[in-house]
């Protein structure tokens, strides 16, 4: 697809359809002297939000897409909204990468493609070379964050921890990004018990990937991600439904993966360093089991309660890791917990932090880029949930109470997370998209806007 540009609207190919804002509620195909064009009802004009806008743009592209318009002409004034109080260096980029988004599918297992993508978006408006050069910004992190949709979205049999790795080096092998990956050995010798304790009852070994971008003399930001190919529970295996989806437990990996990618592509002059311990999660008689006493990289115990409290077992490994680079900021990214979902329906991911500074840096951005975090509590009292009478802690509350599970999770990687400020965003609850976003299917490719935003403005 790509995004061209004209002054007026006489200029446009015959064939271009043009997409009318009206202040209806419906939308319907109007043709003028054989002209097509579409007629899309935004409803009141000026109750338009950021947000709104974000969707509105969203909803254009889908309307066109379901219609099967290949070519369609956006006007840049029917898309100002004065009070949205969008600048147009930010206008351009928003339109680069929400078009981008909005006309993704994932299609390549499929046959037949039923819905044919756009080819071409027009803009109609007089526009500046920077205007231009937003676009072009705005499609390449759309591409990225479409590129993380891809690697989540892909079914757990194509998508095992090697297969994951082999895809963050082929997406990288061209830009400047240094990649290690450890193999079991390695953690075994770093004593990464977490890691190999969840990894153990499958037949797909473990990875740990390391990717580091350093174009700049700064401490590093480290990100990590949960990369969970495939989460079955484990021996504490899942009931049939809680299971579908749960190849997408590698988001917050994916999510990583893209983030570094992308922020090398826009050579952004930042020092980041991403890793993704990915682990497939089976019951098998090589599993570890409850009541296993797990010893961390960190050297604390960990009595697992439950297999399915997984993710915060590998990501405990990743965070004791990341001390080594002495990091300005660490951020941990997961889909971690179904009681997240119960807190914040599907709107917003869930943000823990003891850093209040860093919360509301997370919170804005999460409005900027409509990749929505909202903050849940790392109280002591869900610290002392998570000791365990026979280990240092427990790897859920002790006396099993699911009510707080989302602050049980944080607060058992807070006690891995020390040295350095830090968050944990778990994302289960926008691991898929609604259909309020107005786009497809699937993962949400988020929080890669956000992280992208934050290494742009250097960290916080
Ligand atoms: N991967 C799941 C969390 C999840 C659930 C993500 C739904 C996305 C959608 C995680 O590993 C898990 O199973 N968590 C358990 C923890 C519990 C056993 C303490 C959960 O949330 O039930
Ligand atoms: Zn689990
Ligand atoms: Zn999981």
């Amino acid at each position: 697809m790509q995004i061209s540009f004209v002054e007026k609207c006489g200029q446009l190919a015959d064939f271009a359809i043009q997409i009318v804002l009206t202040d209806k509620k419906n939308t319907e195909t109007i043709i003028e002297q054989g002209k097509k064009s579409l007629h899309v009802g935004v409803g009141e004009k000026n109750k338009i939000t950021r947000k709104k806008w974000i969707l509105l743009l969203r909803k254009l592209i889908r309307t066109a897409k379901a219609h099967q318009f290949q070519h369609i002409a956006l006007s840049l004034e029917d898309l100002t909204f004065p009070q949205v109080g969008i600048t147009p260096q930010e206008m351009g980029e928003l339109l680069g990468v929400q078009i981008t988004l909005a006309n993704y599918e994932f299609t390549i297992y499929k046959s037949k493609k039923e819905e044919k993508e756009l080819q071409e978006v027009t803009i109609v408006g007089t526009v500046s070379d920077d205007f231009k050069k937003a676009v072009a910004k705005g499609m390449l992190i759309g591409e990225g964050i479409n590129t993380c949709r891809d690697l989540a979205n892909t079914p757990a049999m194509d998508m095992t921890p090697s297969i994951l790795v082999q895809r963050a080096l082929k997406l990288m092998v061209n830009e400047p990004v240094k990649i290690d990956i450890l193999e079991k050995e390695k953690m075994q010798e770093l004593g990464m018990g977490g890691v190999l304790g969840v990894a153990q009852g499958s037949l797909e070994s473990p990875k740990f990937l390391i990717m580091e971008y350093k174009n700049s003399e700064t401490k590093p930001i480290v990100f990590v991600g949960k990369g969970v190919t495939f989460d079955t529970g484990g021996v504490n295996i899942k009931p049939e439904n809680s299971m579908l989806g749960m190849h997408m437990d590698m988001t917050g990996g994916a999510s990583i993966i893209a983030t570094i990618a992308t922020a090398a592509k826009l050579r952004l002059p930042v020092h980041v360093i991403g890793l993704v311990p990915a682990v497939e999660n089976m019951p098998s008689g090589s599993s570890y089991r409850p009541n296993d006493i797990l010893r961390m990289m960190s050297g604390k115990t960990v009595e697992v309660l439950n297999t399915d409290a997984e993710g915060r077992l590998i990501l405990a490994d990743a965070l004791t890791y990341a001390k080594r680079y002495n990091p300005q900021l660490v951020i941990d990214v997961a889909t971690l917990t179904g009681a997240s979902l119960v807190a914040l329906g599907q709107v917003a991911s869930a943000v823990f932090t003891k850093d209040e500074e860093l919360q509301n840096k997370l919170i804005k951005l999460g409005q900027q880029t409509a990749n929505y975090v909202w903050p849940l509590p790392l109280w002591e009292e869900f610290t002392e949930d998570i000791r365990s009478n026979f280990a240092d802690l427990s790897n859920l509350a002790r006396n099993l109470t699911r009510f707080g599970g989302a602050s049980h999770g944080a607060a058992f990687l807070a006690e891995f997370a020390e040295g350095y400020p830090w968050a944990h965003l778990d994302i289960a609850p926008r691991m898929t998209t609604i259909k309020s976003d107005y786009l497809s299917e699937g993962c949400a490719g988020e929080p890669v806007y956000l992280l992208v935003k934050l290494l742009e403005q250097g960290g916080f």
